[in-house]
C-alpha cells in the first residue's frame, strides 16, 4: 500500500514536470514564431535602414531576398504606400518597374497588378487613353504600349531583327531601307516571290483551300523598299496623303519588304478573294502559319483599312495563339514577344 502511494506520487510528479516541460517548449515555439512573422522587422533592426516610425508596417511587410529590398521599402514608406501595397508591389510589378516607381510621385496601382507590360510611367497616358477610348484599363496599356495614343509615322523605331519570322513592322516599326531577305524563292509555279518557309507554307495553305472550294494565288509578294517607294508615290498621284496612308504603307514600313507577306486573290473569279474567302482564311490560314493582319474592324490598332487578302506568316505557333486570342500582331508582338 506504502508502495502503490510512492508510486502514486511519482507518477504525478513526473507529469508535473512533462507538463511544465512542454509548455515551456511550446513558449519557446512561440517566440521564435513572433520572430519568424517579423523577419523584415528583424532585417530592419539589423541594419543601418531602421526607422522608428515605420516599425508597424515593417512587421506587415513580407521579407524579400532582394539586395535592395530594405532601401527601396523604406523609399516606398517614404512616398506614403501603405504595407500590403508594397507586398503587391514587390509580388507583381517587375525590378525595372519598381526603380522607376520610386522616380514618380505616389499613384494607385490598385487596377494595374495583373496587368500585363505595364509601364508605372505611363500610367497617366493609359488612364487618359481608357477615358478617351472607353477601352478595359488592360486594353488601355496595351494599346498605350504600342503607341496608339501617338500620331502614326511618329516615333519611328528601326526594328532590329528584320530576318526573324515574328518582325513586328507598322507605322511605328521599320525596316531598314537596304534590308532584303536572303532565301527568297518562287511561290510554287508562280514567279512571285517569297522567304522560303513562307513560300512552302503557302502553297500548302492553297493547296488545302482547293480541296474545301477556296480557290487562291498570291498577286503580290516580296517587294523591295523601292519598288514599294515607286508605289506608294504612284498612290499619291491618286489620293491625298491622309488617304494613301489607310491603304499603303510607307517605304520601310511594309511587310511586304519582309517577304513574310502575301496578298492573294480568287482565282475562280479572277478578282478579289470574297466574303467567304476571307472567312475561310481567317479560321484556318493559322494551320499553316499565317494570320490576316489588317481584318475587318480593327483598324485603329492597325492603322490600315480592311484588308482581307493580305496575310502574315509568323509561324503556326504564334499564328495559333493569335487566331485564338483573336487580337491584332501589333497587341499580340507586345503582350507576347516584346521584351518589357
Ligand atoms: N497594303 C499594305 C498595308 C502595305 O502596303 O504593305
Ligand atoms: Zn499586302
Amino acid at each position: 500500500m506504502k508502495l502503490k502511494k510512492r508510486n502514486c506520487f511519482i507518477l504525478v510528479i513526473i507529469i508535473i514536470v512533462l507538463v511544465i516541460g512542454g509548455l515551456s517548449l511550446f513558449k519557446r515555439k512561440e517566440i521564435v514564431k513572433i520572430e519568424e512573422d517579423a523577419p523584415t522587422l528583424k532585417a530592419f533592426k539589423e541594419s543601418s535602414y531602421y526607422q522608428e516610425k515605420y516599425q508597424e508596417a515593417y512587421k506587415e511587410i513580407t521579407f524579400r531576398d532582394n539586395p535592395k529590398f530594405l532601401e527601396i521599402t523604406n523609399q516606398l514608406l517614404d512616398k506614403n504606400y501603405q504595407a500590403q501595397e508594397i507586398n503587391q508591389i514587390f509580388t507583381y510589378l517587375s525590378d525595372r518597374n519598381i526603380e522607376n516607381l520610386l522616380t514618380i510621385d505616389y499613384v494607385s496601382l490598385e487596377n494595374y497588378y495583373e496587368i500585363k507590360n505595364l509601364d508605372v510611367l505611363k500610367i497617366k497616358e493609359y488612364e487618359e487613353y481608357q477615358k478617351e477610348h472607353n477601352v478595359s484599363l488592360a486594353d488601355a496599356v496595351t494599346r498605350v504600349n504600342i503607341h496608339l495614343n501617338e500620331e502614326f509615322y511618329t516615333n519611328i523605331e528601326e526594328v532590329d531583327n528584320p530576318d526573324s519570322l515574328t518582325v513586328l513592322v507598322n507605322k511605328f516599326h521599320s525596316l531598314p531601307s537596304d534590308y532584303e531577305p536572303t532565301d527568297l524563292v518562287n511561290v510554287g509555279q508562280y514567279s512571285y516571290q517569297m522567304r522560303e518557309e513562307a513560300a512552302l507554307e503557302l502553297e500548302k495553305l492553297m493547296a488545302y483551300g482547293s480541296t474545301q472550294n477556296v480557290y487562291l494565288i498570291p498577286f503580290s509578294t516580296y517587294r523591295s523598299y523601292d519598288y514599294q517607294e515607286g508605289l506608294y508615290d504612284k498612290y499619291l498621284t491618286i489620293d491625298p496623303l491622309d488617304v494613301v496612308d489607310t491603304y499603303s504603307a510607307r517605304a520601310g514600313h511594309s511587310e511586304h519588304q519582309t517577304g513574310l507577306a502575301v496578298d492573294l486573290r480568287s482565282s475562280v473569279l479572277n478578282d478579289n478573294v470574297t466574303d467567304e474567302d476571307y472567312e475561310w482564311l481567317l479560321n484556318n490560314s493559322y494551320l499553316y502559319g499565317f494570320i490576316v493582319r489588317y481584318p475587318k474592324g480593327k483598324s485603329d490598332i492597325t492603322g490600315y483599312m480592311e484588308e482581307p487578302w493580305h496575310l502574315r506568316y509568323i509561324g503556326v505557333e504564334h499564328a495559333t495563339k493569335v487566331h485564338e486570342l483573336d487580337i491584332t500582331y501589333d497587341e499580340y508582338y507586345d503582350l507576347y514577344l516584346e521584351k518589357h
